[in-house]
């Protein structure tokens, strides 16, 4: 087994634990910054929940943040679809990373009446799947927050969330978070942005 593949099925155990809601003991997101100054700013804006999901983890995050939000929640689809095979989708997304790509859309979000959106996404590849920048770069996100969130094997956030900040214009950045099962601290993160529902 090459060492791609390793890295492959390490990452897949670690996801299935995820999906098992067993995977409480990986990355804790880091403490939020200016919570006070956030709170202040989330609070009551109109909120979506913007997502890409190829297994079903960041989905189940997605819809876990719209329940305790009261957001509205969109699903971010590729007009070509990713396989359901995982060596065939591994490979395509290495290939969409390396070619810096923006896989089509399936669709359009319409953005206008939202304040605050939420992007969640697994890291593929150490980082946002390409299509997470397509989504970034094909709508108006001026003064717009962003709010990113993710599901890994283990990998952390902040890589994905660094470049993201070069992608898209105009957006500021709350603090990220990334779902490991912790539900607890799901709450606390959305608690400490404003963001839990009245
Ligand atoms: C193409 C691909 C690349 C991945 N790369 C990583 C990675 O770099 N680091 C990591 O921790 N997990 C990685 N994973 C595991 C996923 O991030 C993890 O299983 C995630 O929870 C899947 O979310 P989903 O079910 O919403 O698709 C990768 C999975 C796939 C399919």
């Amino acid at each position: 087994m090459n060492f791609k593949k390793i890295l492959m099925v390490i990452f897949m155990i670690l996801g299935l634990g995820l999906a098992a809601g067993c995977g409480g003991s990986a990355a804790s997101p880091t403490p939020a910054k200016s919570t006070a100054q956030q709170q202040a700013s989330l609070s009551g804006k109109k909120v979506l929940i913007a997502y890409f999901s190829w297994s079903g983890n960041t989905k189940a995050a997605a819809e876990k943040i719209q329940g305790l939000t009261g957001g509205d929640i969109y699903r971010i689809e590729a007009a070509d679809p990713y396989p359901g095979e995982y060596d065939a989708t591994t490979d395509r997304a290495k290939q969409e990373q390396k070619d810096n790509a923006r896989p089509a859309i399936a669709g359009k979000a319409d953005l206008s009446k939202y304040d605050v959106i939420m992007v969640g996404y697994p890291i593929w590849w150490y980082q946002e799947p390409m299509i997470i920048d397509t989504f970034l770069e094909s709508g108006d996100f001026s003064g717009k927050t962003i709010v990113p969130f993710c599901t890994s094997g283990g990998s952390s956030i902040d890589k994905s969330i660094e470049h993201m900040k070069t992608v898209v214009k105009g957006a500021s950045f709350a603090q990220g978070f990334r779902y490991d099962g912790n539900d607890k601290e799901m709450n606390q993160w959305l608690n400490s942005l404003g963001l839990l529902k009245k």
